[in-house]
């Protein structure tokens, strides 16, 4: 049994690690300043577990409220998915960006440098390839971000190698996620983004739901099998099986190591469409327009390296990953602010 502090334990993926947690018998400590989520999602969390987890409604740019946190508490292990994830919002204003993400892991990893806590898993993503030249993708394809966002995620990455390069008793696992979607199988909690869905599971079910009229596809005119976008789509309950793996993987010794969290399988937009109107039971209107800028053709991942070394392999397909995403938005048409289910 562990201690955990799992930052940002109160947004999609942080909620589905706590359940974890909390279902392997760990104490977990939260801390999140709620500028993406509410603790509607920590209660859920403590009514699909039936324990109690401590929340602390802070920032982990605030060295302070971080310094009282490690005083009071022992912790085994960080879990660090606080951070903005838009890219959009990025590319307008970055410095909001380094500010939260590469600043927040600075402060976090300094708390825990002063308090002697050196073990963290951190929330990377495959964001950091960029366009990838080839697919499936390994952890040592060149990187290179071209947004933003993703830089910010480069420049941590690069921060905990150099952590770890001056002191190798540190435990670090950096985690590239591929493309997180679905929900817990309860459909008690889920994604819920603030703003009109940037990704999109998210907004094929907010189509689903009525809350979107329809789908606008992204290019039909890439070289995939039917002309639109492919990507390794992760049910999030793999992915928090992978923290988990990942965690056990560091008990054994300091170490810094890098994983792709990918099932290796690409999926096209239509694909993903057609499975989640399957799920739904529903035709959801959509309509082909242009290209995003900065969209790759294809990306997902060589997940064999998270296989041998961490002896995880993600379990759930497509299907179930919609059916998921569609049990959690169904029940809850307007995300954690909604009471009732739709038809
Ligand atoms: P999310 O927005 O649902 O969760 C992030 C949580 O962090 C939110 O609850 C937010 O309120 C909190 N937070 C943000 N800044 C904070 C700060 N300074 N101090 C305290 N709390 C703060 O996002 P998510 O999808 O759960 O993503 C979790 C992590 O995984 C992020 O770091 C994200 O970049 C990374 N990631 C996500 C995806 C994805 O597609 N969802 C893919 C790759 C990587
Ligand atoms: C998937 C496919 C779109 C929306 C993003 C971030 C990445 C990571 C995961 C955090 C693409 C197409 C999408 C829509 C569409 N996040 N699409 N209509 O772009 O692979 O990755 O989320 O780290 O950093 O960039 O995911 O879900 O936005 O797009 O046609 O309304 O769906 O063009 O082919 P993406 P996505």
């Amino acid at each position: 049994m562990s201690n955990v502090l799992v930052t940002g334990g109160a947004g999609y993926i942080g909620s589905h690690m706590c359940v974890e947690l909390l279902q392997n018998g760990d104490d977990v400590v939260v801390i999140d300043n709620l500028s993406n989520s509410s603790t509607a999602s920590l209660e859920a969390v403590q009514r699909i577990t039936q324990r109690e987890l401590e929340f602390v409604d802070g920032d982990v740019t605030d060295a302070d409220v971080l310094g009282l946190l490690f005083a009071d508490h022992r912790f085994d292990a960080v879990v660090h998915f606080a951070g903005l994830k838009s890219v959009g919002e990025s590319v307008d204003d970055p410095i909001k960006y380094y500010h939260n993400n590469v600043n927040g892991t600075l402060c976090l990893v300094e708390a825990m440098s002063a308090a002697e806590v050196k073990t963290i898993v951190f929330s990377s993503s495959a964001t950091v390839y960029g366009i990838p030249s080839k697919v499936p993708i390994t952890e040592d394809f060149p990187t290179g971000a071209i947004n933003p966002y993703g830089r910010t995620k480069l420049v941590i990455e690069r921060l905990l190698e150099d952590v770890y390069e001056a002191d190798p008793s540190w435990r670090i696992s950096i985690l590239r996620y591929f493309n997180p979607v679905g929900a817990h199988p309860s459909g008690e909690i889920g994604e819920d983004p603030n703003d009109a869905p940037n990704n999109l599971m998210p907004y094929v079910s907010q189509v689903a739901v009525g809350r979107l009229p329809y789908l606008k596809v992204f290019g039909d005119n890439y070289p995939t099998r039917d002309g639109t976008g492919v990507r390794d789509y992760i049910h999030v309950v793999d992915l928090i099986d992978g923290h988990m793996k990942a965690l056990e993987f560091l008990e054994d010794a300091p170490k810094l190591a890098v994983h792709n969290l990918g099932t290796g399988t690409g999926y096209s937009v239509l694909e993903v469409l057609d499975a989640f109107q399957s799920a739904c039971g529903k035709t959801l209107r959509h309509e082909i327009v242009g290209r995003r800028p900065g969209d790759a053709a294809e990306s997902y991942a060589d997940p064999s390296k998270a296989v041998s070394e961490l002896g995880w392999q993600a379990k759930f397909d497509l299907a179930r990953m919609c059916e998921d995403a569609w049990r959690w938005q169904s029940l809850h048409p307007n995300g954690y602010s909604s009471e009732g289910s739709a038809d």
